[in-house]
């Protein structure tokens, strides 16, 4: 496992489009488990591989209840409105408050390639909807209808 460096607010590739993995191999699992190494390191919640430097459709999260390692994922049902605090680990220091869906149902692979579906509400509802725009390019501030003072 290595840390990598996490690409900053400003570098092009965080709005660029991820491909989706086909390969589920030892390159896919060795960058999973650098994601979630590099992103416990930096005491966040959710990491997407844009911001390693890496435009495949991947990421990982844990909100506390243990990590979830999404390959390819895309959210099927949503519902409610939930108006919270939000940040991301490429914009140190800044944060707002977002509105995204209270509840999001999203399918995915794991790392072996095997399909699975997760349903989360709240905390981990927003941070499926932040990781999985990292993936389309698109960065929280789009939602942030209130800045805050970090
Ligand atoms: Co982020």
């Amino acid at each position: 496992m290595a840390l990598r460096p996490i690409v900053k607010e400003g570098e092009e590739i965080l709005l660029k489009k991820s491909r989706p993995v086909e390969a589920f191999d030892d390159r896919l699992g060795q960058l999973l488990d650098d994601m979630a190494e590099t992103m416990y390191a930096a005491d966040g919640v959710g990491l997407a591989a844009p911001q390693v430097g890496i435009l495949r459709r991947v990421c990982v999260i844990d909100i506390g209840e243990g990590l979830l390692e999404l390959v390819n994922p895309v959210v099927t049902a949503q519902s409610g409105v939930q108006e919270t605090l939000e940040g991301c680990l490429s914009s140190p220091g800044k944060c707002g408050i977002t509105r995204r869906p209270k509840k999001v149902t999203v399918t995915y692979q794991d790392r072996t390639g095997a399909a699975r579906t997760i349903t989360g509400e709240d905390l981990l509802a927003k941070a499926l909807c932040h990781e999985i725009d990292h993936l389309n390019g698109i960065l929280y501030a789009t939602h942030v209808i209130r800045w805050q003072e970090a």
